[in-house]
């Protein structure tokens, strides 16, 4: 894995190995893809400013999220069907996530079942991705199943009443290969995304069994059904992040599900203040995904008030090259990355990232 050194050298040798429909469907994000670009371009936009001679041996990556320690503010986002990337898709995944001691999100789509991934990794901390079937015992029993094998929190994602439109899937008529089921399903919920009728077949499993109906009201219900922290995924609007919290959610992650919803809407790093601002006062962590492949964009959003980051294409890509080792070395890039950033910026540990660390790039034009 050593001639791998950034996560654009995973990524190449990823997308050199998939099949083009699994290719296109990691990849893709929604209509002109102009947001897909935006999550990158705006970490750009941000410059570091750092200070000299703070002395800094006592650099320390380590934090907290809701209780629980990790080894550095970068975790792994949920991705759906893993096991297009790899055999052991999720479960390296998860491994990989425990190894390297820090967060791993399974989503409700994934090709391995929860109690698969508890098996594989009882020891690390993992989240649950949550959509809302039409069907509420199908859901609660998703929840529960969760809660039982000791996964820390319900990631419930609120930007997806129907799946956004990426052109690459339509074209394609990218559904799950035969050979892998949605293992977090008995029957029929778990291979009739085989079925497809015209364009994504995604799409159709998702218009179909998606309640389109949830509104912040449902978070209630959700909190009847479980004891676990509620985090909500895919806010983008200060005021919606009120919201989330005042329904009783313990945490925000700003994302714009890695561009493949809607297209236009902001980069989350652009986002993120708006939201920082609107929560302020408020007990709540705030964490961001989207775009983010190098220790600098981690240390932007850090600054910006993310508590951490996660990353969904990055540990797609490390899967398919090396499963478990490749996600791994996919963290230990970002790791290292990181720990350059914070000495290097006068800034040794995480909780030294403050805001007035990065402005900008017009703030430096006079
Ligand atoms: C996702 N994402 C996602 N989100 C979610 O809530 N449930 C899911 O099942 C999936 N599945 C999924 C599949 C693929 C292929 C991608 C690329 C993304 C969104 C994901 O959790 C996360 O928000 C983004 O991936 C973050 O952006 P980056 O790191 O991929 O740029």
């Amino acid at each position: 894995m050593e001639k791998y050194v950034s996560v654009k050298d995973l990524e190449e040798a990823a997308l050199r190995l998939l099949p083009k429909s699994v290719r296109d469907y990691y990849k893709s994000g929604a209509t002109e893809e102009q947001t897909l670009g935006e999550n990158k371009k705006a970490f750009q936009r941000l410059r570091i400013s750092p200070k000299c001679l703070v002395g800094v041996n006592n650099c320390d990556l380590r934090t907290t999220v809701l209780g629980n320690e990790i080894s550095m503010p970068i975790g792994i986002s949920a991705t759906a069907m893993q096991r297009m990337a790899h055999p052991d898709g999720e479960l390296a995944n998860v491994k990989a996530a425990a190894k390297e001691q820090t967060i791993f999100m399974l989503s409700t789509i994934a090709t391995s079942s929860i109690e698969e991934v508890a098996n594989a990794a009882p020891d690390a901390t993992k989240w649950f991705q949550l959509y809302i079937y039409n069907d509420r015992e199908v859901t609660k029993n998703l929840v529960l199943r969760a809660e039982k094998h000791g996964f820390k929190a319900i990631a419930l994602t609120v930007d997806t009443p129907l799946f956004g439109l990426r052109r690459a899937d339509v074209r394609n008529k990218f559904t799950l290969p035969r050979h892998l089921r949605l293992a977090n399903f008995d029957g029929i919920l778990s291979t009739k995304i085989h079925n497809t009728n015209n364009g994504s077949g995604l799409n159709e499993y998702v218009q179909n069994l998606f309640d389109k109906s949830v509104t912040w009201n449902d978070i209630k219900w959700l909190k009847s059904i479980t004891s676990l922290p509620i985090i909500a995924k895919g806010v983008l609007r200060g005021d919606d992040a009120v919201k989330a919290v005042e329904a009783g959610c313990s945490a925000i992650l700003v994302s714009n599900h890695g561009a493949r919803q809607l297209d236009g809407v902001p980069a989350t790093i652009e986002a993120l203040p708006e939201i920082v601002e609107a929560l302020k006062g408020y007990d709540v962590e705030i964490f961001l995904d989207g775009g983010v492949s190098t220790g600098t964009d981690v240390y932007k959003a850090l600054a910006l008030g993310a508590k951490m980051v996660l990353v969904g294409r990055p540990a797609l890509w490390g899967l398919t090259v090396g499963g478990q080792a490749g996600v791994q070395r996919m963290l230990q890039i970002l790791r290292t990355e990181l720990e350059y950033t914070l000495q290097i910026a006068g800034t040794p540990t995480v909780a030294d990232v403050t805001k007035e660390m990065v402005r900008h790039e017009n703030s430096y034009c006079k």
